[in-house]
């Protein structure tokens, strides 16, 4: 405890709000409006905006549709409980079990993705009567506490868990050919799969409520699965009564092509988690979208549990006229200028001997980075020189900011992360992609 320290009144000290992530080694911008796929800082310069804040304004800065609906929600009934029942709640429901694969339709609303992701897993504990949720090293599902301990991205885990016992979840390797000595990618599958087996079987499977996963990779590298890497899991699932849960926060409503991330794997999860660009981030809204039988389980039993905020009227007015959007052209358009952006990247990894590899799908990619010389990260938390290292990668997103471009760092900071909103036009994402192919020549090279 700091003791003798002088206080200012009230009212004497300047308010400023702490930014989330703070580097006290560097200033976070500070936007005061945006329209498209852009966004204006306070002295009036542009940026196309290529990470979509957090991977979240999927629909852009100035989408009438969403801001209308959220209007006239707004003037109708601001709030309604969460413990009672609303039909703006309802019908998005209803919506989300309409475009959610399979039997999943019983949806529980949160706030944040973090919430969701606790929700699924005390969901999933309660059905199975079983403590432990398994989750991937390298993955991020959220900094509360309980989401927290599911994340796989030792920074996160390491703040969260330095202070406080993070019980109930186990870890296991991510599908990645660092990962493994696969020769295949469905080598590589076949391994990572039976590793999952190998670690349910020794945490005990009676133990294992279920497993939880993002289908593409989001800021903890834009990686998706080998080939039959999630049919496999599905069985395993199956034959030790274990739910698969799909971590959708950013692979949800089209940044990854299809509707949900899963949906390109051709495998039905039992809980899908969601958040982010359900509302375009027009408000805080997210959720689970269980399998039926989980959520009639969970009306019979009941559950005593809830939120405030969870399910607001305003937000599912925005995440109704959000999906209306993603339906009408916005996932078409993610699907028409995809090959663009991929064409682009790969040319990018065949020009700066820096980039070790691009990985993605549809709108959300990862540029890795890795010193040439001995084809190890630049930085990376494992190292213990770390605080003093310099950050190329770093650099490059600065060299990009400069050129009017924002870009995503992910964790570890070893890669850019790209995730335009969809309504992004050829000729930007064109612009866009110089910018990145400048600024790495000019910082790395
Ligand atoms: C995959 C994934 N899950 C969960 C979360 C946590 O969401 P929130 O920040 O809304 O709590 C995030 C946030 O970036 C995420 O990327």
């Amino acid at each position: 405890m700091q003791e003798n320290v002088p206080h200012a009144g009230r009212g004497e000290a300047g308010g400023e709000a702490i930014p989330h992530w703070h580097d006290p080694g560097s200033e976070a911008m500070t936007v005061v409006e945006g329209e498209d796929a852009t966004v204006y800082d306070d002295e009036g310069n542009a940026y196309l905006d290529f990470v979509s804040q957090l991977y979240c304004t999927n629909a852009g800065h100035s989408n009438e549709a969403i801001t209308d609906a959220m209007t006239a929600q707004l003037e109708r009934v601001p709030y309604v409980s969460s413990a009672k029942g609303n039909d703006v709640r309802d019908a998005l429901a209803a919506d989300l079990a309409e475009i959610a694969p399979g039997s999943l339709s019983e949806v529980y609303f949160a706030i944040s993705g973090s919430e969701a992701n606790e929700s699924a897993a005390q969901i999933a504990r309660t059905v199975q009567d079983a403590p432990k949720v398994l989750t991937r090293w390298q993955s991020y599902h959220g900094g509360t506490a309980g989401a927290g301990a599911l994340t796989g991205d030792p920074s996160t885990r390491s703040t969260v868990g330095r202070y406080a016992a993070t019980t109930g979840s186990g870890k296991f390797l991510p599908p990645l050919p660092t990962a493994f000595d696969a020769d295949s990618p469905e080598d590589l599958a076949e391994q990572a799969a039976d590793h999952v087996e190998f670690v349910i079987r020794n945490e005990g499977a009676d133990s294992v409520a279920a497993i939880m996963m993002e289908p593409v990779g989001g800021s903890s590298g834009g990686y998706p699965a080998p080939p039959g890497y999630f049919e496999r899991l599905r069985e395993i699932c199956n034959e030790y009564d274990v739910l698969l849960i799909a971590d959708e926060v950013i692979t949800g409503f089209g940044r990854c092509g299809d509707w949900f991330g899963i949906d390109t794997e051709d495998v039905e999860p039992d809980m899908l988690t969601f958040a982010k660009g359900v509302t375009s981030a027009y408000a805080p809204l997210a959720g689970v979208i269980a399998d039926e039988w989980i959520g009639e389980t969970v009306r019979e039993e009941g559950y005593d549990l809830g939120q405030t905020f969870a399910g607001h009227p305003v937000a599912c007015a925005a995440g109704r006229a959000a999906i209306e959007e993603y339906d009408s052209h916005l996932i078409d358009d993610v699907r028409e200028l995809t090959p663009l952006l991929e064409s682009r990247l790969e040319e990018l990894a065949e020009t700066h001997d820096a980039v070790e590899t691009v990985r993605g799908r549809g709108f959300l990619w990862s540029v890795v980075f890795a010193d040439p010389e001995t084809g190890e990260p630049f930085v990376h938390p494992w190292s213990a020189d770390e605080e003093e290292a310099e950050n190329p990668v770093a650099a490059v997103r600065e060299a990009a900011a400069d050129k009017g471009v924002i870009y995503g760092s992910g964790r570890p900071d070893v890669q850019i992360l790209i995730a335009p909103p969809f309504c992004v036009t050829r000729s930007e994402l064109e612009r866009g992609l110089d910018a990145l192919d400048e600024a790495i020549e000019e910082t790395v090279e």
